[in-house]
């Protein structure tokens, strides 16, 4: 029997996304199909280079191949990625796909420390990837970056200016700290910081981009507002520790996306500081501030749990020193990748099961 597309695709229709639960095929992820005698090639498009399951679903395609025609074949597949969007090409930021918030209630849970290493990680894996600093107040971006004190160029567009953000580490950033003196104390009153954060996502050259993470300020702001006033939101992180009070507090902050009026979707919950490693002592865990909140919140609002990150004196360390945890080869490295996967896995999971984010319009 001579192979053919045709006959290629209708085995590959067994396979399903894992995660989308709908086949290969049909999901359009099969592309690029060369039949040279017994030499076939095609690339699986994936739903992002983060995709934890690349391999299982590599295999998954060898498995009915082999099943259906032989092993007398040789089988060379592709593994790619175009992330998926529900954005329409919108006025703002047409070519970036997805926009992620990052929340807390609490204040100093490592939103900012988690922003930045999962923007690094995502970037590592492969994506193009975006970061805004919307803690007016406090910029903390451009110092765990390593750029303080950079000046962002300004184009003119028309008769726009148009700010071309830093880019380190393979990520996009824009921050309030680029545009004010790093030791002068910035009280943005909150109309400014508002009007800071929509120039921020509407002037600034973005590009195209998979990811645009936005790093919020603790609680329930103004910012937060405008935020999905101004932007379709795709989804929000949110970030806890395993105590009591930041737990209470990240329940706040996760019912004020999901209120009726917002309604963004939970992408998860993040637990960061979740135990205690001594270095000498790397098997042993510490629970410092209680075991599994993070977990236990999760499951309460039904969202998913993208992992845990442990409290470690590097992760501090290198957020002072603007070198993120997340490049240095160890177990945080990975917790860090580990929570990228699962980030962009749910994202691509939102994308397939809901509708857009609508913007918000009212006045709340
Ligand atoms: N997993 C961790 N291990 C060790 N130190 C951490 C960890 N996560 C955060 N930190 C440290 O805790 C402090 C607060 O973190 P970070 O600034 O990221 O919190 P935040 O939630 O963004 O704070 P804010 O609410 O002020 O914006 C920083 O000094 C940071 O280096
Ligand atoms: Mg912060």
């Amino acid at each position: 029997m001579q192979l053919t597309p045709e006959l290629l695709k209708k085995s590959l229709s067994k396979v399903q996304d894992p995660d989308i639960k709908r086949d290969l095929v049909s999901l359009g992820m099969i592309q690029g199909i060369e039949i040279d005698g017994k030499k076939v090639r095609f690339t699986v498009v994936l739903t992002t280079p983060a995709c934890p399951l690349k391999e299982v679903i590599k295999n998954n395609c060898l498995e009915v191949l082999e099943a259906d025609f032989g092993k007398d074949y040789s089988w060379d597949i592709f593994m790619s990625a175009q992330v998926t969007t529900v954005r329409d090409a919108a006025p703002i930021l047409p070519q970036v796909k997805n926009i992620v918030a990052i929340a807390s209630g609490k204040g100093g849970v490592g939103k900012s420390t988690t922003s930045v290493n999962l923007a690094v990680a995502l970037a590592e894996l492969g994506a193009k990837v975006g970061l805004i600093d919307a803690d007016i107040s406090g910029p903390s971006i451009p110092t765990m970056f390593n750029v303080e004190g950079e000046q962002p160029a300004v184009k003119k567009e028309g008769d726009k200016n148009i700010i071309v953000p830093i880019t380190q580490y393979g990520v996009k950033m824009m921050s309030i700290g680029f545009l004010t003196p790093t030791d002068s104390a910035v009280v943005w009153r909150g109309p400014m910081a508002s009007s800071a954060l929509r120039q921020f996502i509407a002037d600034v050259e973005w590009g195209e981009l998979d990811y645009l993470l936005i790093d919020l300020p603790p609680g329930t702001s103004d910012i937060h507002l405008t935020l999905v006033q101004t932007v379709p939101v795709t989804g929000a992180v949110i970030v806890t520790t395993p105590q009591k009070v930041a737990l209470a507090d990240a329940t706040k902050g996760l019912s004020m996306f999901r209120q009726a009026q917002i309604n963004v979707p939970i992408l998860g919950v993040v637990e960061n500081m979740a135990y205690f490693s001594p270095a000498e002592l790397p098997d042993n865990k510490y629970y410092l501030f209680g075991k599994d909140g993070g977990k236990k919140l999760a499951e309460k609002y039904e969202v998913p749990f993208l992992g845990e990150i442990p409290i470690v004196q590097s992760i501090r360390e290198s957020g002072d020193s603007g070198y993120p945890a997340v490049l240095k080869a160890g177990p945080t490295q990975n917790a860090y990748l580990k929570l990228a996967e699962e980030v962009a896995r749910q994202i691509a999971i939102r994308n397939s099961s809901l509708d857009k984010t609508e913007l918000v319009e009212i006045k709340l």
